[in-house]
């Protein structure tokens, strides 16, 4: 399998020099020829932007190239500022894939400090009453105050780590209650995930499950299930606590049994549609890494999960990839922003960047390793 994932990493690289080139605001969806960037209206738009910083900085450790080194490091600090935004629950997303491996790769731990304020400005959105970190806007109407999503999973890595280097047991304590609220709440039995649960925010007591971008309350949105299956892995990792890996194999079981024949998931595993209706690689790519972070941490079913994952990122090279870009290009074909909100069959930002952490891990484990995973990070906060 190496010559197909060294092919792929070297198209994705180039593919992200080219981008290099020609962006101008952080990217989220390629289509027609060209990058749009979310809408930025409410801070909430800014959940994507780390996806492109997380290329950047990849691509550099992979090349040690001077000009994606200064791509990387202007694009990261053009997120500083948003250390203290109230408006986002995705600070998680935008500074763990900037500031914190930036820190990782360039040995710098001055870009942790940004990281470290952006966990404690995260955490102002937990709800003790409910135990559930607080998703989308913050802007005092009721029905957001009360409504936490699957997604938060994912930003719950940033405050384990920022725990881990202040020494502050209480980030990681409100990543562990979110945790354990979320799979109370949003993980069905069958290892299926809802994406939006609805609380009183004044009791904190679950109303009901919602649905955002999948198909219905009790369908299971397939991006939502891979970032689901990677949380809980992550949180495993961090807390050893059982019931966080049997939630991720959970997870892991469902996606396999749901998996279309070319493991390349449709945007919701139960859509009526099916097969008739639209693939989304990025969940198909968030499914590898998060297969990959629970073989990490599940000695036992480990090359289960490798194997499955390598299955996938190769269905992802032979059939997703865009091998012909010479200018600006997305690097996967096929994403799913929203399919109920009409956004579809375009590239995606965050599933080119799991897709280049997934070559990252099976072409190069030292810079996977050092980047995602490292077992000692670099210690101590700038003065
Ligand atoms: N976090 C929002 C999404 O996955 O589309």
């Amino acid at each position: 399998m190496a010559a197909i994932f060294d092919d792929a990493l070297k198209q994705s690289i180039k593919t992200t020099r080219y981008n290099l080139g020609a962006m101008e605001e952080f990217p989220e969806s390629f289509k027609h020829g060209a990058w749009k960037p979310i809408e930025k209206e409410r801070a909430a738009g800014h959940w994507v932007d780390g996806f492109w910083t997380g290329l950047l900085w990849l691509a550099y450790a992979h090349t040690g190239n001077a000009e994606l080194r200064s791509g990387a490091e202007a694009w990261t600090n053009r997120l500083a500022n948003l250390k203290t935004s109230r408006g986002t629950h995705d600070l998680g997303f935008i500074f763990y894939l900037s500031h914190v491996l930036a820190g990782r790769l360039t040995g710098e731990p001055a870009w942790y400090d940004n990281a470290i304020e952006a966990a404690y400005t995260l955490i102002k959105r937990f709800n003790p009453r409910g135990e559930y970190l607080q998703a989308w806007d913050d802007d005092g109407i009721r029905k957001w105050a009360g409504r936490t999503n699957i997604d938060l999973m994912m930003n719950l890595a940033l405050l384990y780590w920022a725990s881990d280097m202040t020494g502050d047991a209480a980030l990681a304590d409100i990543a562990t209650l979110h945790a354990r609220t979320s799979r109370l709440a949003l993980v069905r039995g069958d290892g299926s995930t809802a994406h939006v649960a609805d609380f009183d925010p004044d009791s904190g007591l679950l109303i009901r499950r919602e649905q955002y971008q999948g198909y219905s309350h009790d369908s299971c949105w397939s991006r939502g299930q891979a970032w689901a299956l990677y949380g809980f892995a992550t949180c495993y990792r961090h807390t050893d606590i059982p019931a966080f890996l049997a939630t991720a194999q959970a997870l892991a079981d469902y996606t396999i049994r749901h998996l279309p024949e070319d493991l390349v998931p449709y945007w919701d595993y139960n859509s009526p549609h099916l097969p008739d209706t639209y693939r989304d690689s990025s969940a198909a790519a968030v499914t590898v890494c998060g297969l990959l972070e629970l073989a990490g941490v599940d000695n036992e079913g480990a090359s289960r999960w490798v194997g499955l994952a390598e299955r996938i990122l190769i269905s992802l090279c032979e059939n997703y990839l865009i091998r012909d870009s010479s200018g600006p290009s997305s690097i996967l074909r096929e994403g799913a922003r929203s399919v109920p909100a009409n956004l579809m069959e375009h590239g995606l930002i965050y599933g080119d960047y799991y897709f280049m952490e997934a070559l990252t891990a099976f072409t190069r484990r030292d810079i996977y390793q050092r980047a995602l995973v490292p077992e000692i990070d670099v210690r101590g906060v700038s003065e």
